[in-house]
């Protein structure tokens, strides 16, 4: 490209996530409170002007986008979009992937396929219905399992999410392994991170990762990859499953100085990163200023990517880190 985005400090930003909607059909107890009070529809972008300001990034080399909530497939007639921007793949666009809840995969997993997505991000935490309604609060394991089975009959790569929690379900880790792994579908861990209020203080559920990671080296042989997918998950390969097992750990390790990404709200403010409040209000500029506005916007918010994120978990902080849930900026 010709005036490829590049930060202060020499990162090239290559991936946009795009938050389609805070909106979501659960309330992951982790994630949000019972009660939320949601972006008003009215500010919300319109496909025409999301696929503008994904433009403006393609054009600038953004290689990669995907899609996130809230949970996407909640938005109304977010297949459209997906249409759009999978009509870009090919066309300076590489990749166009999503991160679901799963919950209406399995309407949209034919489409998804069809709009040209190769591999998809699916939130899971438990194998278990009732610890499953008990995190979630309002879903049903036997929908995402479904609309799993359905994405895998389409053709789609998995890669499951799992937020470990010490206490909730650390004990299904080794199980979540054997079941992906015998799927053929990844597995990531994430460790909890401090964003927005959601009632607990997220202490006694944090589980480093680190020590996870140790404990299964010690009855699993695994093979350290280099593979990296832009992301900020270390994977490894797990000799006795065959499958990929992979580690997000921005409480207890820093891939900061490797960050490609940058975030879009629902709303077009661009966030610079997830752990951090700097941040460009592209729904304006575009606005107001158009293209060259928009385009402008984009060489300002380089000049306030931040070096990283810095995540801090105790009791004696009573708000968390962030003050945005990540429903907001899109994980
Ligand atoms: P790909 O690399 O695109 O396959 O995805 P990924 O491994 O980044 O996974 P995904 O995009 O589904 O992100 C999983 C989770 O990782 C997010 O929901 C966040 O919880 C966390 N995460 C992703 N990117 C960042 C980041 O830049 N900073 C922090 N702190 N966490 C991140
Ligand atoms: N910390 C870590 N991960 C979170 N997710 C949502 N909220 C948090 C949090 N506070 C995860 C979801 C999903 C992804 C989009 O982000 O489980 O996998
Ligand atoms: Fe919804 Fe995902 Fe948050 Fe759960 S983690 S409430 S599925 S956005």
């Amino acid at each position: 490209p010709a005036r490829p985005l590049v930060d202060r400090y020499g990162r090239h930003i290559s991936y946009l996530r795009i938050s389609v909607t805070d909106r979501c059909d659960f309330r992951c107890v982790y994630c949000m409170a019972e009660d939320m009070t949601f972006l008003p529809k009215r500010e919300v972008l319109g496909f025409e002007e999301i696929e503008t300001i994904a433009g403006a990034f393609i054009d600038r080399g953004a290689t990669r986008i995907r899609l996130t909530g809230g949970e996407p497939l909640v938005r109304r007639d977010i297949m459209d979009l997906v249409a759009i921007l999978g009509a870009r793949i090919g066309h300076g666009l590489d990749e166009l992937t999503i991160t679901t809840n799963g919950s209406q995969l399995a309407k949209h997993a034919e489409g998804l396929a069809a709009a040209g997505v190769k591999r998809i991000n699916v939130s899971l935490d438990t194998l278990d219905s009732e610890r499953f309604t008990a995190i979630t609060r309002r879903g049903r394991l036997a929908d995402v399992l479904g609309g799993i089975a359905a994405a895998q009959a389409a053709g789609l790569a998995i890669k499951i999410n799992m937020v470990a929690m010490r206490g909730v379900n650390d004990d299904e880790i080794e199980p979540m392994m054997a079941w992906a792994h015998g799927r053929n579908m990844g597995l990531t861990l994430i460790e909890g991170m401090p964003l927005g209020d959601v009632g607990i203080d997220r202490v006694d559920s944090y589980l480093p990762l680190r020590e996870l990671h140790d404990q299964l080296a010690r009855r699993y042989t695994l093979e350290k990859l280099d593979k990296r997918t832009g992301g900020p998950a270390r994977y490894v390969h797990v000799a006795e499953t065959g499958g990929v097992l992979g580690f997000i750990t921005p409480m207890s390790h820093n891939f900061c100085e490797s960050c490609n990404r940058v975030r879009l709200t629902a709303t077009g403010q661009l966030f610079m990163c997830l752990g951090q409040d700097d941040q460009v209000n592209l729904r304006d500029a575009l606005r107001t200023g158009g293209a060259a506005a928009l385009d402008a916007a984009l060489d300002q918010a380089m000049l306030l990517k931040p070096k990283g994120h810095d995540f801090v978990l105790d009791r004696t902080h009573s708000t968390p880190a962030v003050n945005r849930h990540m429903s907001v900026t899109g994980g």
